[in-house]
């Protein structure tokens, strides 16, 4: 079979797999969800800027953690040191405990697994063999493709609707199209600890309820612990169980939804007046920009 190249290889190893339900913490046995990723006082940045400043963030094990905020804010630095592809400038991660940089790759990527905002496919592959390549971080010497990766991999062609597209190729398909396959090659991984980041980008409004509902589901299934980036704050408002709100680099505020959202944190974190409603549907906070030229009733 051939080996992941570039930055599918990344996003395969980093998010590599993992037993799902009963991955192991580094040197010892851990229930499906209480993996503990920790920052610290940590630092990110490229070429000596300091993009994420001295951040505290203990992610709580089985829930679904959104984090929201300006571009640029940070959301993808601080997801992709959380997944250790980028080293801190200072302070640390921590994976239950032990700094996650001087763990073993593998040992990692069996544990976490990260999305990236814009994941590249090698040129020319195809939709079935990217969700197959998900399933990587689980062969090794005595351990080869079975029957059982054959299920999960269509398993979770199934629930991001990709079944059709399988014998397709990545570059022949609408933006919408390929993230979904993206997300089933994340699935396909089974991390314990799943990073995404955007995962709605480019879906359309069904698609992106469908995948925030699948999220859902494998967190409450499965216990698989969830992280992700969204824009879209009244869809993480429903989806979070914790939201972190970035800006400039650190976390302006943390809690529940409705601890969090409030006007004065949407002005601050956005620069953007909005009123703050019940969502009709499940009560989350509702937040309603007010713009230039409407006028609140
Ligand atoms: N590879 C890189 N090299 C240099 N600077 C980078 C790199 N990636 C990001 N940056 C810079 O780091 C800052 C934060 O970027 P980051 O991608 O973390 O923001 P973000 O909050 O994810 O934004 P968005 O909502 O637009 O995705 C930006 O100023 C960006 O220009
Ligand atoms: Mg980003």
């Amino acid at each position: 079979m051939p080996q992941p190249t570039d930055q599918a290889a990344d996003t395969a190893a980093t998010n590599a797999a993992a037993a799902g339900p009963t991955a192991a913490a580094p040197g010892e046995p851990a229930a499906s969800g209480r993996h503990e990723l920790t920052a610290t006082g940590l630092s990110l940045g490229y070429d000596g800027n300091r993009i994420v400043d001295a951040l505290d963030l203990a992610i709580e094990p089985g829930a679904v953690t959104v984090i929201v905020g300006a571009n640029a804010s940070g959301k993808s630095t601080l997801l992709r040191g959380l997944a250790r592809l980028l080293p801190p400038q200072a302070g640390a991660v921590t994976l239950d405990g032990r700094d996650i940089t001087a763990l073993p790759s593998r040992q990692v990527a069996t544990i976490v697994g990260l999305l990236p905002q814009q994941p590249i496919a090698p040129e020319g592959i195809g939709v079935a063999d990217l969700v197959g390549r998900g399933r990587y971080p689980h062969q090794g010497w005595f351990r080869h493709w079975s029957s059982t990766d054959d299920a999960i991999v269509a398993a979770a062609m199934a629930a991001t609707d990709t079944l059709k597209l399988a014998p397709r190729r990545m570059e022949e398909l609408s933006g919408g199209q390929r993230q979904r396959v993206w997300i089933a090659m994340a699935l396909a991984q089974k991390p314990d600890l799943l990073l995404l980041d955007e995962p709605t980008t480019f879906l359309d409004v069904t698609h992106q309820v469908e995948v925030l509902d699948l999220l859902h589901e494998l967190n409450h299934q499965q216990g698989t612990t969830v992280v992700m980036v969204l824009h879209d704050l009244n869809l993480a408002a429903r989806y979070a169980d914790r939201l972190v709100v970035m800006r400039q680099g650190r976390i302006l505020a943390e809690g529940t939804p409705a601890e969090v959202l409030t006007e004065a944190v949407v002005l601050e974190a956005f620069g953007l007046r909005a009123r703050i409603i019940a969502d009709p549907v499940c009560g989350a906070p509702l937040v309603v920009p007010i713009g230039r030229f409407h006028r609140p009733a």
